[in-house]
């Protein structure tokens, strides 16, 4: 556990992913911790994605000159240090006060890109205001257009990179947590959270359930910035997107907390990646855990992975310094692996690095 000093904040040097976790738990009221924490109904998914990256073993590589492990890769263009991107993850200021902002600075320090909430409690104008930060901005298929509209016009004059639009939720699933539960329009936030985009009263965005490659066509009409699909499991979708010019996806069944019982995302990742080749780039996220995760990640064939509640976990116990110290467990995991797995470069992994394990 982290020792607290008054002087120099938590010293959070040791304490592992899972050690984040066990801080956060004992500082959040137990409403937040569960609304982070939990998915819906009896939570196949979210046990079986934690499983899945488990079931995956490594079979190394030896006898490569490790002096020198690469990490840093490029997504849609931009360099990144780490091939992991901040996963979109509303009502931050709920894990702590620092909330977005901390959340901006810990993935500017860690030298990649955020993706934004449109459930964000910081607006977008303050976190842009962050030295060397960049990111993308996650849009849920709003009904009303005009307030789509008016979003992408906020993030692209925010300096958007690229509009994550999740796909994976035009209903919300049968959610566990109490919080989570409140009908639409029924939550009334913690004191201090409030959404800094969208209307602060509903919990539940009134999504286009229409939602077809029509709007996606029409999300992406709208800038020049390009349009990433989140959500996207089946083969035949992610070719579609390639057909239709999108240009990267995230294999993402939304960490366990919609379709309960969605195949777990290291399963799916493979018939996504056959299907559409090198025609888009392909992310990946839920259930990543260890730095060796994101590893086995990109020996599927990943290009990157969305970090999501591990970071989270981060920001809940120690605000910015917490989150910062959760990325850097996970490049040092990453690095070790890489190097006991002959990967001397992230983006020329060599083949059959991983296989399917029953033990
Ligand atoms: C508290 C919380 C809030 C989230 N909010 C959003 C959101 O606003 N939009 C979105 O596309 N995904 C959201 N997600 C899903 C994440 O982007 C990501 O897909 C998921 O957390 C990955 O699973 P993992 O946390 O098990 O790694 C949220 C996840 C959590 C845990």
């Amino acid at each position: 556990v982290a020792a607290f000093d008054s002087d120099t904040g938590p010293d959070f040097a040791g304490v592992s992913l899972a050690g984040l976790e066990r801080i956060a738990r004992e500082r959040l009221p137990s409403n937040a911790y569960d609304f982070f924490r939990t998915g819906s109904g009896p939570e196949v998914t979210i046990d079986a994605n934690v499983a899945a990256w488990r079931a995956l073993r490594f079979l190394p590589r030896v006898l490569n000159d490790m002096s020198t492990v690469r990490l840093a890769t490029s997504v849609l263009g931009a360099s990144i240090d780490v091939p992991m991107l901040i996963a979109p993850m509303s009502l931050q200021r709920m894990a702590h006060p620092d909330a977005e902002l901390g959340m901006a600075r810990a993935t500017a320090a860690a030298g990649t890109i955020m993706l934004v909430s449109m459930g964000t409690t910081i607006p977008l104008d303050q976190l842009a205001a962050v030295p060397g930060y960049r990111f993308w901005m996650q849009l849920y298929a709003l009904r009303d257009r005009a307030a789509a509209e008016d979003l992408v016009r906020q993030a692209v004059e925010a300096g958007a990179g690229a509009f994550v639009l999740t796909v994976d939720a035009v209903v919300s699933g049968d959610r566990t947590s109490p919080i989570q539960r409140w009908p639409k329009g029924g939550l009334i936030y913690p004191p201090g959270v409030t959404e800094a985009l969208v209307r602060s009263d509903a919990f539940v965005y009134d999504v286009d359930l229409m939602l077809t490659w029509d709007y996606v066509r029409w999300l992406a009409s709208l800038s020049s910035v390009p349009v990433v699909l989140k959500g996207v499991m089946h083969p035949d979708d992610a070719r579609r997107a390639a057909d239709e010019g999108i240009r990267a996806l995230v294999v993402s069944n939304h960490g366990g907390r919609v379709l309960d019982s969605a195949l777990s995302t290291a399963e799916a990742l493979e018939g996504v990646v056959s299907a559409v080749g090198d025609d888009l780039e392909v992310y990946v996220d839920s259930g990543i855990r260890r730095g060796g995760d994101v590893l086995k990640a990109l020996a599927l064939g990943a290009r990157a992975v969305l970090v999501g509640r591990p970071v989270l976990w981060g920001l809940a116990a120690g605000g910015e310094m917490g989150a910062t110290h959760a990325l850097r467990v996970l490049r040092e995991e990453l690095a070790i692996d890489a190097s006991l797995t002959g990967v001397q470069d992230v983006t020329r992994i060599p083949e059959g690095l991983v296989r399917w394990s029953r033990v």
